[in-house]
């Protein structure tokens, strides 16, 4: 039977969240207590990450002020600790536009969560313990979104920091090659269009994944010099190479 026409319709959705992981930042308050929020309009390039944050969100005014994050990846089968931090701020005076949404303020999102804090190695907010990956970041610049309407209407921003020391648990790391994580075994929480999803399996070969991963480090951090990963050999040469075309010629 010949399958229906599937044509193209021009729609205006009022969202584009077309798939990203969930990440749980971690942010000091004023007080120096912690703030948590579920985000997930994030990408990472290189050392940097790139996040798209409300300007009326805690975590924002925390991030700015102090320079400091923690990036909380959580697993698909954590959604009930992001179900119980949604729809929360940390902003004790709600947001109109919030409020109406049904955010409520809440002063301790560890508690409210049941999520446990760790200390982070470089930096003053803690890791989230139950997330199997951290990413302890410092910021390094933010841009205003929306720069082509008034200030008043630039309401989010792009907020990039550099990721200065990344923790993994050993369950997701690839056998016997510490500083690379197995995708088989990395099960990230997926936000799409407001609802959650794990990642399918692997689907057929990439010739992306040809590329050894340490062409594309820029940066040595503590951790890799402590714990090398790859044979110095191919580690060697591949830094040459990178020396060799001058850095950051490919991505
Ligand atoms: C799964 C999920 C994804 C979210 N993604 C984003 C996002 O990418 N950017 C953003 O500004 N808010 C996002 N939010 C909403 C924030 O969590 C919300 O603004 C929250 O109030 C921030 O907390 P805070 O005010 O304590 O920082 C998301 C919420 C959930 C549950």
């Amino acid at each position: 039977m010949p399958s229906k026409p599937d044509f193209h319709q021009t729609i205006d959705p009022a969202i584009l969240y077309f798939g990203t992981p969930v990440v749980i930042i971690s942010t000091e308050n004023e007080d120096g207590t912690y703030n948590l929020a579920p985000m997930s309009s994030a990408w990472w390039l290189h050392d940097r990450c790139i996040l798209g944050l409300g300007k009326n969100a805690q975590t924002w005014s925390n991030l700015i002020r102090t320079g400091q994050c923690v990036l909380n990846l959580p697993t698909e089968d954590m959604v009930s600790y992001v179900n119980l931090l949604a729809k929360t701020t940390g902003v004790e005076d709600i947001a109109p536009r919030k409020a109406v949404m049904g955010y409520t303020f809440v002063k301790d999102k560890f508690k409210k969560s049941g999520l446990h804090p760790v200390e982070s190695c470089m930096i003053r907010p803690p890791r989230i313990l139950e997330c199997p990956i951290q990413m302890e970041a410092v910021l390094v610049t933010s841009h205003d979104l929306k720069g082509d309407l008034a200030e008043e209407q630039r309401t989010a921003s792009a907020i990039e920091v550099k990721i200065i020391q990344v923790h993994a648990k050993q369950s997701v790391q690839l056998a016997g090659q510490i500083n690379k994580i197995d995708p088989d075994k990395w099960k990230p929480l997926i936000m799409s269009f407001q609802h959650f999803y794990g990642l399918s399996s692997r689907s057929e070969d990439s010739k992306l994944a040809t590329i050894d991963e340490e062409m594309y480090r820029t940066v040595k951090r503590q951790s890799s010099l402590r714990s090398p990963d790859v044979s110095s050999k191919s580690a060697e040469s591949n830094l040459l190479a990178i020396a060799a075309l001058g850095s950051m010629t490919f991505i």
